[in-house]
């Protein structure tokens, strides 16, 4: 496996040879993202995997700084996944110069649940991962479905800007207990990290509900956002809405999944289930 930190370099070890699978990452890496390359390799096509700790995405009040750079760790379980090349640009190699033009995803999409959170993230993500692409060349990329809106957002971008790759939403991987696999879960103390089960649990509820015929998805919300907080949460969104849009259910039948967000401690955790 080659570790590769220019986009000169990168281009010429993929000169010539079919168009990659992608996984682009931000590193401190855990099992869900290895599932996704083990999921990349099954294409038959070279595999590579970013590692970009991405400024644009991150608001001034969030952890940039202290997001875990972890590059040899990484490495060594990128190459036991199957990995072929990491990718792994410093700040000056991604923004040569102050990136003017920005990717903004449309406001329906992203301007809801997080987005309304994290005003500007989806922008940060969508201008990173559209610059990681053209890089890359990939025909297969990879993204975790815990991250569902970033999926939706990414998607849409890919069919909208008629870009010829293939968007491949791996499965959540999930600790014992339920706890989606994370690279935010290093920052939870043992007690919040016992706790912080609760979320999938609470999701579960919700989902079960909705299974059981419930339609008064207001009601469920509240009820769900009240037990978080009786725990000590603080909740951002709990939210029932379609997979295909995230927009509010309108008709009996569409499939349907419920997402979340929600502060423990200092600690923002998101989740989501398909119902
Ligand atoms: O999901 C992530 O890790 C990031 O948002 C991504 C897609 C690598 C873009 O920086």
């Amino acid at each position: 496996m080659k570790v590769l930190h220019r986009i000169d370099e990168l281009r010429a070890a993929l000169a010539g040879g079919p168009r990659p699978a992608f996984v682009p990452t931000m590193g401190n890496l855990h099992e869900g993202h290895l599932a996704l390359v083990r999921q990349a390799r099954a294409h038959g096509v070279p595999v590579v995997a970013s590692i970009f700790v991405n400024r644009l995405q991150f608001a001034p009040h969030e952890d940039f700084d202290r997001y875990p750079r972890t590059l040899p760790r990484d490495a060594e379980l990128l190459e036991g996944a199957g990995c072929d090349i990491v990718f792994a640009p410093d700040e000056a190699e991604m923004y040569p110069v102050l990136q003017g033009f920005k990717v903004q995803p449309p406001a329906a999409l992203a301007d809801i649940l997080e987005g309304h959170f994290r005003p500007g993230f989806f922008t940060g993500v969508c201008t990173v991962v559209m610059k990681l692409f053209q890089i890359v060349q990939p025909g297969i990329a990879l993204f975790g479905k815990k991250d569902y809106q970033q999926c939706i957002v990414v998607r849409n971008m890919v069919e909208q800007f008629n870009m010829p790759i293939q968007v491949i939403g791996g499965e959540t991987v999930r600790a014992d207990g339920g706890l989606a696999l994370s690279s935010r879960n290093g920052y939870l103390s043992d007690a919040e990290r016992t706790e912080a089960v609760a979320l999938s649990a609470e999701l579960q509820r919700v989902a079960q509900a909705v299974r059981g015929g419930r339609r008064d998805f207001a009601d469920i919300e509240a009820a769900a956002l009240q037990a978080l907080r009786q725990r000590g949460w603080q909740p951002d969104y709990v939210a029932v809405r379609r997979r295909a849009d995230l927009a509010q259910p309108q008709a009996a039948g569409e499939p349907l999944v419920v997402v979340a967000a929600a502060r423990l401690g200092s600690t923002r955790l998101i989740d989501n289930l398909e119902i």
